[in-house]
Parts: structure tokens; sequence; C-alpha cells
């Protein structure tokens, strides 16, 4: 995996095995990142399965975590102290921009100032739910990315309850004026006379997808909530609240992101 770039960890004539006495402890970096105790990290760099800077780790190692690329099993871990991960629930009325010139509310004013972080993707102004705030370009290039092709699941309320026939349209690909939609999971969830809930999990980000799928087969989106990116859930956070992601999620999103990479260049065609 040759994994996004981080221009600086190239700099220099040393690595950062050839520096054993500066940085700090491999074991204890993991540790902090969430990878497990000091004891579990020493064991998975003894395994082999910790690479930094591209050479495989050994025990005792010490890095410069504002520098180093450290990965587990080849997915990136997030070392450096300044890069935070946010996970917000976005409301209804916030515009997912960082500056609006008309001045309307924004997702950034949901969440601290500093360090300035950038939200990940995009939800319309009148749809809810999850949005990754971050500071961290690998991943915010990974994840916006289109060749990733994260799962995004969506709970959308529509007009009507739409028969097998445009279920199965929904699934197999609707025609919209940029194209036919990548297969989709569709499932009715609830149905309540003339209004139906449907769980949606797409591939793709095109714009106002899941509105103009739906309306494509008759049933107009009332209510459009994004409820997973990737292994992401959250039923608790409140709308217009956030918390950290924890390292396990930072990892788990590095990880989806990577192995859909992995499968479309396996994949035919
Ligand atoms: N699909 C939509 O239609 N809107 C969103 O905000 C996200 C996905």
């Amino acid at each position: 995996m040759s994994g996004p770039s981080r221009p600086n960890s190239k700099l220099g004539s040393t690595t950062s095995a050839e520096r054993p006495r500066e940085g700090e402890r491999l074991q204890k970096v993991l540790a902090r990142a969430g990878i497990g105790s000091r004891r579990a990290s020493e064991e998975l760099i003894a395994a082999g399965r910790v690479v930094v800077d591209g050479t495989t780790a050994v025990l005792g190692q010490r890095v410069d975590t504002q520098h180093a690329r450290i990965t587990l099993d080849g997915v990136p871990v997030v070392v450096a102290s300044d890069v935070v991960h946010w996970l917000l629930n976005k409301p209804v009325g916030a515009v997912t921009t960082a500056s609006d010139p008309q001045r309307r509310a924004t997702v950034m004013d949901l969440v601290p100032t500093t360090p300035r972080v950038f939200p990940v993707g995009r939800l319309d102004r009148d749809t809810e739910g999850l949005i990754v705030m971050t500071n961290d370009g690998d991943l915010a290039q990974l994840l916006a990315h289109p060749s990733h092709g994260v799962e995004k699941e969506y709970l959308a309320e529509v007009e009507g309850v739409p028969t097998p026939a445009e279920v199965r349209t929904l699934r197999e690909g609707v025609d919209l004026d940029d194209g036919r939609t990548s297969p989709a999971s569709v499932r009715i969830v609830q149905q309540r006379g003339d209004s139906s809930a449907l769980s949606i999990t797409i591939h793709e980000g095109r714009k106002r997808q899941v509105r103009r799928m739906c309306d494509a087969v008759g049933h107009p989106v009332v209510r459009l909530v994004r409820v997973r990116i990737g292994p992401v859930v959250d039923r608790q956070l409140p709308p217009g609240k956030w918390r950290p992601l924890t390292p396990a999620e930072v990892r788990g999103l590095y990880a989806s992101a990577l192995s859909t990479q992995n499968d479309a260049s396996k994949a035919p065609g």
C-alpha cells in the first residue's frame, strides 16, 4: 500500500530508525493512539505488523510523532498530537462549507474553532446526520475521493410506499441526469400508510443523490438523515452536537477507505 503522502516525512538525510535517541518509544506512541496497552503494542511491533516510514519497526525504536508515517497492518495510525477528528450530528439548516459568503449558519459554527477543521464531504442544507470534521488531510482525501467509495447509510422518509419493483430499481441503479447510480442496499424499514422510511446505503457521493434517486422512482424525500459513515454510527449524539471520533473509529475509517480502494482495483473492468 503506498498510502497518502506526508511531504515532510521524507525531509532530512536520516530515517527515524537511524536516530534512536530522538522521539518517543514506539510502543508508548501506539498505546497513546489507542492501539492497545504498551505490552500489546510491543507484541504488534515484534510480530512485524508495524511499519514506520516504510520500514518494519523494531522493538525499542523511537519515533518523531509529528512526522513519522506509522501503519499497523497497512492501515495508518494517527499519532500527531495536533490532528483531531470530530463527529458532528449536523442539524437541518446548517450549510456544509468552511465559509459561507451569504453568512448562513454553517457546520463550522458547531465545532471548536481551534484547531481549524474542515467538513469531509457534504450534506445538503436540509439533510441531517453524521459528518466528519477534521484537520487530517490524509483521511479527508481518502474519504472524499470517489474511488474509495466508503459506504454511507441514510434513513430516508419518503412519500408513499415504494413497490417491490421500485425498491429493485433503487437497488440496481437509477438513471439520473449524470448517469446511472451504482448498486445500493435498500430496505423498507417502516410503512405508515401514505409514507415510509427507507434505509439506503450508497458508495457514491453525487450531489443530492439520495433525494434524486427517490424522486426518480416517484417517492420524494421528506426527511433525510445520514446514520452511518463506513463503520461509524452514533444513535446518541444529539443534532448540533459533536464528539471526538475514537482511535478505533479513525482506524476503521482509514481501513474502509483503503479496503474499498483495493476492492475497486481488483474489480473487473
Ligand atoms: N444524498 C442527498 O440527497 N443529500 C445529502 O445530503 C446526502 C446524500
